[in-house]
């Protein structure tokens, strides 16, 4: 009686567990040079589906999107950051971006 007890308080315990797991990250950005400063300075404030779902964007509109997220909203991203972001985002993400 205990043991069955005990066992299902361990199992109730797990489940409570499973409850509590960060629902899993869906997106994961395409390999590239850059990617790992997307991902430093990128997705502190929002997911990468932010990058991932917009439609094919030239590097003047990613640039322009990199821009607005350190004017408007206040990202704190270095100058040469940005260019390299702004780099990856159109040859990954650009109308001529592999698999577009
Ligand atoms: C300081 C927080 C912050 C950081 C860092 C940040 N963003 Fe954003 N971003 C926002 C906010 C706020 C929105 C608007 C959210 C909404 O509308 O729900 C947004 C929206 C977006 C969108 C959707 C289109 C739009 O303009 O609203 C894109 C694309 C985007 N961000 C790209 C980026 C990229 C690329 C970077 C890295 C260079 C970045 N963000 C870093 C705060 C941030």
């Amino acid at each position: 009686m205990a043991t069955a007890l005990l066992a299902a308080l361990a199992l109730n315990h797990a489940t409570a567990d499973d409850a509590w797991k960060l629902p899993p990250e869906k997106t994961s950005l395409k390999p590239g040079a850059g990617r790992e400063m997307v991902l430093g300075q990128c997705v502190a404030c929002h997911s990468a589906d932010y990058m991932t779902s917009q439609p094919p964007l030239d590097r003047a509109a990613w640039a322009a999107s990199v821009e607005k997220m350190r004017s408007k909203y206040g990202a704190a991203i270095p100058t040469n950051a940005a260019s390299a972001i702004a780099d990856y985002l159109a040859a990954q993400y650009g109308p001529k971006a592999p698999g577009r």
